[in-house]
């Protein structure tokens, strides 16, 4: 499907990348290789986004929750993570593709801090798709951060008091590590599970939700592009009756 042809293409793109270790284990491989090759989907969504004209891609890599796997994995994924922005970063920038990352980056170690520096100045001014790696991320996380911001504003600010409690739910939105990035209209979730994890439970209010069989390795731009045909054919009332 191309541009042309859709009739609703959704602004912002999620996915929960699930399935990695399963399917290196369906091949007698070790958990890490399904990760390996799980960076050749993000490339693969990242190419078919800009195909169908999809403004943010969002990605949730590495919950708040995913610090319990063993280290030994952790630390890998850790690694990858650096090696595939430092490898990406040339084509991201040369395709227009601004990076971003959001989470709690305090938990990241020093090399990947650097790297995700780099990669965010280099690419700031990029307009033709937004990517954004939530690493370290969990919805609640966020929700808890953004209610600490507000409560450190009143004790530097006592006058923003009054703001706060006049606040919408717009007001809060400015809170939030997603602020000024709109809320995902479609989240995916491959390898079958159906749940959302943790992952952004007060931007997915009115998402549309799209479960999918196939594992993370296996979802690739002809998946993408099944899903996206999915989302126009959704039919959005945010409660409302049409
Ligand atoms: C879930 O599969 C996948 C992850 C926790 C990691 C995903 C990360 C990547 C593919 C690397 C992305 C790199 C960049 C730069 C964005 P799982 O391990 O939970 O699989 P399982 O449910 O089968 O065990």
């Amino acid at each position: 499907m191309t541009k042309d042809t859709m009739t609703s293409v959704p602004v912002h793109v999620s996915m929960i990348m699930d399935g990695n270790g399963r399917w290196a284990k369906e091949r007698g491989k070790e958990r890490v290789y399904g990760h390996f090759e799980g960076v050749g989907s993000v490339r693969a969504c990242v190419e078919a986004s800009v195909e169908a004209g999809v403004k943010y891609l969002s990605l949730y890599a590495f919950s708040e929750e995913n610090w319990n796997r063993p280290e030994a994995e952790v630390k890998t994924l850790m690694g990858l993570m650096v090696k595939a922005m430092a490898d990406e970063m040339d084509d991201l920038d040369r395709n227009g593709v601004r990076f971003m990352v959001i989470g709690n980056r305090e938990r990241l170690g020093e090399e990947l801090n650097k790297v995700i520096d780099a990669c965010m100045e280099r690419t700031a001014s990029n307009t033709t798709l937004t990517l954004i790696i939530f690493l370290s991320y969990s919805g609640k996380w966020d929700i808890l951060q953004a209610a600490k911001k507000m409560v450190a504003s009143v004790l530097s600010d006592p006058d923003s008091a009054d703001d706060i409690l006049d606040m919408d739910i717009n007001g809060f939105d400015k809170y939030l590590a997603t602020a000024g990035i709109p809320d995902p209209d479609l989240i995916v979730r491959t390898s079958g599970e159906c749940r959302l994890s943790n992952y952004l439970l007060w931007q997915g209010a009115y998402s549309e939700l799209l479960f999918v069989d196939t594992l993370w390795p296996d979802f690739r731009k002809e998946e993408f592009h099944k899903a996206i045909e999915y989302y126009s054919k959704r039919d959005r009332r945010y409660g409302k009756v049409k």
